[in-house]
């Protein structure tokens, strides 16, 4: 007769068991749960940017629409507000906007000695239904493991039992450390995987490695080789590489531990190479780690960490930034537009009509404050140095001589115009600022008191003019935490 050790041994116990729950899963459930009134109760807390029932997340895991859903995967410490005990949570939304939280999907196996669930990407499989991919961390080399749903609402999971799927093997003789990240993508019915990490063979440089499946069921896969490498010493390697088709080019993402960036080029896929012909900083504020997600609509969705540096005391800590939407612009550069679903949070309008700005700030005055708010608003100088909003002790400034914006500390170049349109969205601790039909994005924090609501226009060094303004209290987003609490 088989005996518990049989079970443990054949890592029987870190099968989910269904009705019953699952220990193992339970006990960070119930941690989580446990810190649900503390975060709700912080007034900081942002109420329509995507966040966990409660606790630490980061990057933003194999999102995926699937059956009329956004499916969001997200590294999550459900023990605390602090990186650490990497598990997947999991939420899903009709709309980018309102969010069912549902039970933590993947936990670290620790039978197998696998200590993190690192990130990675989910593509469709010869079944229709989704796969896994994510990074295994233990006491070993870093290894690529499979995970497969149990149901169409992707709540259960099950890792493949012949994992890993990839391990550092496959490279042969190349050595690449700090191996991770899976991203998939479908070309001409093959399917590929990219994964970051340092390529010791070309002298310690960060770069981007190719692979592809050899079948549909996505369980063996070929090293094609290194299909970007970045040529930049102080960069040591790269994390969270997204590699997409969008129109007609190809675009890269890296996460180089520092702000991310993009590259607009050309695949070469039998000659493995990617070919960047633009780049930019896809956001130079506090967000990190991009996924990438196909909606029904042909849309291409960019999701990030939003980094919100609070005291792990609160009870949570992060977010992700909007959604948002991906385009090439006529140059070759990338535009990013918050998912325009989020307009549905709007309550009235409150407008102010066209006025000169002559080396003054205008107060907006009661009418115009808060801390959920979203600007529109259309400058253009004649003279001024620099002209632009301050919300909440922020200040959003652009410098039409020299093309630099600035949001509180983050500064970026956007381009030499006298023309300036911004989009900015107050939410509580975060704030996100669109210039130019998305030329630029930046998510940052603001460290203003939660009391303080002021917003004022201003040009400094000469003149301007404030051709329209437009702001809306923005109410918050609907998290349910039913499917959460049902468990599994
Ligand atoms: C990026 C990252 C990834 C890693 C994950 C661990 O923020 O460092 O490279 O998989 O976070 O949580």
């Amino acid at each position: 007769m088989a005996t518990r050790r049989d079970f443990l041994a054949a890592g029987a116990a870190a099968l989910p068991l269904r009705g019953e729950g699952n220990p193992a899963i339970e006990k960070a459930m119930q941690a989580v749960r446990a810190a649900i009134p503390r975060a709700e109760s912080d007034p900081e807390r942002p109420v329509y940017h995507f966040r966990p029932p409660a606790q630490w997340n980061n990057d933003p895991n194999g999102t995926i629409f699937h059956k009329g859903w956004h499916h969001l995967f997200y590294q999550h410490n459900p023990y605390a507000a602090r990186w650490d005990h990497m598990h997947w949570g999991h939420a899903r939304s009709r709309d980018l906007v309102n969010w069912e939280h549902l039970p933590i999907a993947l936990w670290p196996s620790k039978e197998k000695g696998e200590d993190h669930v690192f990130s990675g990407g989910a593509i469709e499989g010869p079944d229709g239904r989704p796969r896994i991919f994510y990074t295994s961390i233990g006491q070993r080399a870093p290894e690529q493991w499979l995970a497969l749903p149990k149901d169409d609402d992707l709540i259960e999971w099950e890792k493949y039992p012949g994992n890993p799927v990839l391990t550092v093997k496959h490279h042969g003789s190349y050595d690449v450390q700090d191996w991770r990240d899976p991203f998939l993508f479908r070309e001409q019915g093959r399917v590929y995987m990219v994964c970051g990490g340092n390529f010791r063979y070309s002298g310690g440089r960060a770069a981007v490695q190719l692979y592809e499946a050899a079948g549909q069921d996505l369980t063996a896969w070929k090293h094609l080789g290194p299909v970007f490498e970045y040529r930049r010493r102080e960069i040591a390697n790269v994390e969270c590489p997204n590699l997409f088709r969008l129109g007609n080019r190809w675009v890269l993402l890296i996460s180089p531990h520092q702000p991310c960036e993009y590259f607009v080029g050309g695949l070469d896929l039998k000659g493995v190479r990617f070919v960047p012909e633009t780049r930019g900083i896809l956001d130079p504020g506090s967000s990190y780690a991009s996924n990438i997600s196909h909606d029904g609509k042909g849309r291409t969705i960019l999701w990030l960490w939003g980094r919100t540096n609070t005291n792990p005391e609160k009870g949570w800590h992060n977010v992700m930034a909007l959604p948002r939407l991906l385009s090439i612009d006529a140059d070759g550069y990338l535009r990013q537009t918050p998912a325009p679903e989020f307009e549905m949070l709007r309550g009235p309008v409150s407008k102010v009509e066209g006025t000169a700005l002559d080396n003054r700030s205008l107060p907006l005055g009661p009418g115009i404050a808060g801390d959920c708010l979203e600007l529109e608003a259309d400058f253009s100088s004649t003279s001024a140095v620099q002209m632009g909003l301050r919300a909440r002790g922020v200040e959003i400034a652009f410098n039409p001589g020299g093309g630099h914006l600035s949001v509180g500390s983050v500064r970026t170049f956007l381009a030499r115009d006298k023309n300036l349109k911004l989009r900015v969205f107050l939410d509580k601790r975060a704030i996100e600022v669109y210039a130019n039909q998305g030329s630029a994005a930046v998510f940052t924090t603001v460290d203003a008191p939660p009391g303080r609501m002021d917003i004022e226009a201003f040009a400094s060094g000469g003149a301007a003019r404030l051709n329209s303004l437009q702001a809306w209290p923005l109410k918050p987003a609907r998290f349910s935490l039913e499917g959460f609490h049902r468990g599994r």
